[in-house]
């Protein structure tokens, strides 16, 4: 069978009108950086990439060496190419700004190196998560105040999942398309065209073990479907958590599903769990993209305007009649 690789794929893209010149060799370069983190990962302890640094990032968490790593193969992939005015990760306080020696071009890229890093250890599949928004005033030198765009203002976004296969799933408007990395050709060819989630489901994900936490309308629902059967809904449902986010989603958007690290007692504080910048928006366009939802609760996640780089939010995503009926059980409650 005739392959089609992402290259191809990102050229038709472009002949089609869909993306500029700039955008495709962003994304060639994401998917480059990828390779990279794909094959450290894959080495661990061959290559003494497992543990901690020690250090702790502005998420106040202890980073994995692995972390670093990822994150420095993304800048350092990324900051001469002349497509990107700044860049901003997780794993920095601060933006990070293209080296005064490279030209800067018209792009922002917002990432989490390393989503899940609390499974490298145990050899579960972890991710790259990573957005992609213009820079608002083409001429300035970005500051954070640029990157504080609503979700909607995505031109891009995608993950890739390191698993049995590494994969590239992406979107840059026109539905969600996924690539697999073919280890020995070194390059990703394009296997999922158009991937969707179906409007219902049967499958849950979300960490239990955070239940006494929980606010109502998320207990409530979440009891109704371990009640199964017996209960209001009147049939099975089955339970999946990874603890990677892009794993967790990547089944949602593979097979259909509903995800949600809601607010809880114990992230109320923080506003939720998870990074609206490099987590929530990126993961609710594909997902809407693959005809799903995702909201915080209450709100589309894609509308909310942010306030701050590190910003954390509720996330409710996956197929369209679960997330809205955890929407109306939030309505019924307020
Ligand atoms: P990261 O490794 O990038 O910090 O993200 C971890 C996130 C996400 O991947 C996952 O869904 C969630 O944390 C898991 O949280 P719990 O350990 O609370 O289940
Ligand atoms: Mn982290
Ligand atoms: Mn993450
Ligand atoms: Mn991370």
């Amino acid at each position: 069978m005739r392959r089609v690789s992402l290259s191809q794929f990102l050229i038709e893209e472009q002949r089609a009108g869909r993306l500029d010149a700039d955008l495709r060799l962003l994304v060639e370069v994401v998917a480059r950086a990828v390779k990279a983190i794909a094959v450290t990962i894959s080495k661990g302890k061959l290559w003494d990439v497992h543990g901690e640094t020690g250090v702790e990032n502005v998420q106040g968490e202890v980073q994995k060496k692995l972390d670093v790593i990822a994150n420095e193969l993304l800048l350092q992939a990324n900051e001469w190419g002349g497509h990107l005015a700044a860049m901003a990760s997780e794993e920095v306080e601060e933006i990070c700004h293209i080296p005064f020696e490279y030209p800067r071009g018209g792009y922002l890229l917002l990432f989490d190196p390393l989503d899940g890093s609390s499974n490298i250890e145990v050899n579960i599949s972890v991710g790259t998560i990573f957005s992609v928004l213009r820079n608002p005033d083409r001429e300035a030198i970005p500051t954070e105040a640029s990157f504080l765009q609503p979700g909607t203002a995505q031109v891009a976004a995608g993950y890739a999942i390191y698993g049995p296969a590494t994969q590239l799933v992406l979107t840059t408007g026109n539905g969600v398309h996924g690539f697999t990395l073919d280890r020995e050709f070194g390059y990703f060819v394009y296997t999922h065209p158009f991937m969707t989630i179906p409007p219902q489901t049967s499958e849950f994900a979300i960490n239990c073990s955070n239940m006494r936490f929980w606010e109502p309308p998320v207990r409530r629902y979440i009891e109704e479907l371990i009640a199964g059967k017996e209960g209001p809904r009147g049939r099975d449902f089955n339970m999946r958590w990874v603890a990677s986010m892009v794993s967790d989603v990547h089944r949602t958007l593979s097979r259909g599903g509903i995800f949600l690290y809601p607010l809880d007692a114990k992230n109320r504080a923080q506003g939720g769990k998870l990074r609206l910048l490099y987590e929530a928006n990126p993961m609710a366009l594909l997902v809407e993209q693959a005809g799903g939802a995702a909201i915080d609760g209450r709100r589309r996640l894609l509308e909310i305007v942010p306030q701050r780089l590190h910003q954390r939010v509720p996330v409710i995503l996956g197929s369209k009649e679960e997330v809205e009926r955890v929407r109306a059980y939030h309505e019924e409650a307020d």
